[in-house]
C-alpha cells in the first residue's frame, strides 16, 4: 500500500476516515446508548449511523482489496490492519456481526483484507494493542480511537504510557543477562528498572483516580470484544499484547517457560504482538532467569564477588515493585472496572463481556493466576517461586 514510499491514496483515505467520520459516528452511538435506563442496550438505537459505518467502512476496505497490494511496507500494511480491525471491532460492538450467532463473517471484503495483510505482517488478522498504543501514529497530535470520549482517550493514553514503562523495565533487566549477577554495573540496571515499575504505578494509579467506572464499563470496554474474521473467532485485544511483561516474568523468574500453563499464555499471544516483540519474546524464552542465577550460585558456593550481595538486594526489591503493579492490575484496575460493574448487568448482557471470551468468572481466575505468579504468592495449587525467593532473603538476612 506504499507506491513509492508514500501511503497509496486509498490507504491514507481509509485512515483518515477512522480518525474523523468513523470516531464521530461511534462518539454518537455511545452517547444515545449512555442516555438509556439499560445503558447495555444497543439493540434498535442509532440503526442509521450504524449503517453509515457499516457502509462507509465497506467503501473504503472494497477499494483497498481492488488494490491487493500488502507488500510495500510495514508501517503502511501494519496501519491498514489496525483501520480494517477497528472497523471490524466497531461492528461487533454494535451488534452488526456477533460471533455466537454467526459462522462467518458476515463482512467478507473486510475480513479478506484483514487475513491477507495480517498473514503478510506475520499478526493475527484484527486490531492488536499496538494499533492503539505502542504504534498508534499521532498526525498533527490526533492518534486513532473508537471514538472521541475523554475516557477512551485516557484509558489509551495511560494504556500506553504504562506498556512503554514496562518496555523500560525489560529493557534493563535484559541488559543484565550479558554481564551476569555478580557484575559492577548491575545495580544501575535494577535501579532504572525499579524507575520504570514506579511509572508504571503512577499509570495505574492515575487510571484508578481519573476513569469514570461507567464510561469504561459501557462506552470504552465493549470495543474489546471478540469477532471472527471468516470463519475464526479471535481475542479481544488487551493491554497485555506486548512482550516486555512476559520478558519481565520470565527474566526474574517468577513465571517460567517450561510451566504448560504460562507456555500456553505466550502461544496464545504470540500473534496479537507486532513481530520485533513475537522475537525478544522468543530470546527471552532461551535464558536462564536471574533468579536461577542468584540460587545456582548459592547452592554452588562458589565466590560472588563483592557486589553480588547488593545485587540480589536490589534483585529482590524490583521483584517487590513488580508484584505491587500486579496486585494493582487485578485488586485495583480489574476489580474497580469490570467485576464490580459487571454485577449490576442482567444475565442477558453478561455474554461476550471479556476480551477473551471466557465467562468472567474464569477470566478472573485466570488473571489470579498471573498476579499470584508476579507476587510469588505461597499457594498450594500453583509453582509459585514462593520458596526460592524465601531461601533467597534468609540468605541475605532478611
Ligand atoms: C482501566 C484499566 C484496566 C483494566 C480495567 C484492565 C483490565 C484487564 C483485563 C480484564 C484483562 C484481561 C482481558 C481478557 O483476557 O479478557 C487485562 C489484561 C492485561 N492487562 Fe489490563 N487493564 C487495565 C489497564 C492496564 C494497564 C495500564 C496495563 C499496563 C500495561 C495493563 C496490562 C495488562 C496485561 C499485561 C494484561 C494481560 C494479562 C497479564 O499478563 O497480566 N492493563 N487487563
Amino acid at each position: 500500500m506504499l507506491l513509492n514510499g508514500v501511503m497509496s491514496s486509498k490507504a491514507e483515505a481509509f485512515d483518515h476516515w477512522i480518525r474523523s467520520g468513523f470516531a464521530d459516528m461511534n462518539t454518537a452511538l455511545e452517547e444515545l446508548y449512555f442516555a438509556q435506563d439499560d445503558r447495555a442496550n444497543v439493540d434498535g438505537i442509532g440503526d442509521p449511523i450504524k449503517a453509515a459505518i457499516r457502509d462507509e467502512g465497506q467503501t473504503y476496505v472494497v477499494g483497498l482489496l481492488r488494490e491487493g497490494n500488502t507488500g510495500d511496507g510495514f508501517d503502511s500494511a501494519f496501519g491498514v490492519l489496525g483501520s480494517v480491525g477497528l472497523y471490524l471491532g466497531a461492528l461487533r460492538r454494535h451488534e452488526l456481526t456477533n460471533p455466537a450467532r454467526e459462522e462467518r463473517s458476515p463482512f467478507r471484503e473486510a475480513s479478506s483484507l484483514a487475513l491477507h495483510v495480517g498473514a503478510s505482517l506475520g499478526m493475527a488478522p484484527r486490531f492488536a494493542t499496538g494499533h492503539l498504543a505502542t504504534h498508534n501514529l499521532a498526525i498533527g497530535g490526533l492518534r486513532k480511537s473508537f471514538t472521541r470520549l475523554p475516557d477512551e482517550i485516557l484509558f489509551l493514553d495511560e494504556n500506553t504510557r504504562g506498556i512503554l514503562a514496562f518496555q523500560r523495565a525489560a529493557d534493563a533487566l535484559g541488559r543484565i543477562v550479558p554481564i551476569g549477577v555478580t557484575s559492577a554495573i548491575v545495580a544501575e540496571l535494577f535501579e532504572a528498572a525499579q524507575q520504570a515499575l514506579d511509572a508504571v504505578l503512577r499509570c495505574n494509579e492515575r487510571l484508578f483516580a481519573q476513569l469514570d467506572v461507567e464510561r469504561f464499563f459501557y462506552s470504552v470496554r465493549p470495543y474489546y470484544k471478540p469477532y471472527r474474521v471468516g470463519r475464526f473467532e479471535y481475542r479481544g485485544a488487551n493491554a497485555g499484547d506486548f512482550s516486555g511483561i512476559n520478558e519481565i516474568d520470565l527474566l526474574l523468574g517468577l513465571c517460567q517457560a517450561s510451566d504448560p500453563y504460562y507456555a500456553q499464555l505466550l502461544v496464545d499471544k504470540m500473534l496479537f504482538m507486532l513481530p520485533p516483540d513475537q522475537a525478544r519474546l522468543r530470546d527471552c524464552m532461551t535464558r536462564r532467569s536471574l533468579l536461577d542465577e542468584f540460587l545456582r550460585l548459592l547452592d554452588s558456593g562458589e565466590p560472588g564477588g563483592p557486589w553480588v550481595g547488593a545485587n540480589a538486594r536490589a534483585f529482590l526489591d524490583t521483584c517487590e515493585r513488580y508484584a505491587h503493579t500486579a496486585r494493582q492490575h487485578h485488586d485495583q484496575l480489574v476489580a474497580r472496572f469490570i467485576e464490580h460493574p459487571a454485577r449490576t448487568l442482567d444475565a442477558r448482557h453478561q455474554q461476550g463481556l471479556t476480551a477473551s471470551g471466557p465467562p468472567l468468572p474464569v477470566l478472573l481466575r485466570a488473571l489470579e493466576i498471573l498476579r499470584d505468579l508476579r507476587c510469588a504468592a505461597p499457594r498450594d495449587d500453583l509453582a509459585t517461586r514462593h520458596a526460592d525467593l524465601a531461601r533467597l532473603r534468609a540468605k541475605l538476612g532478611r
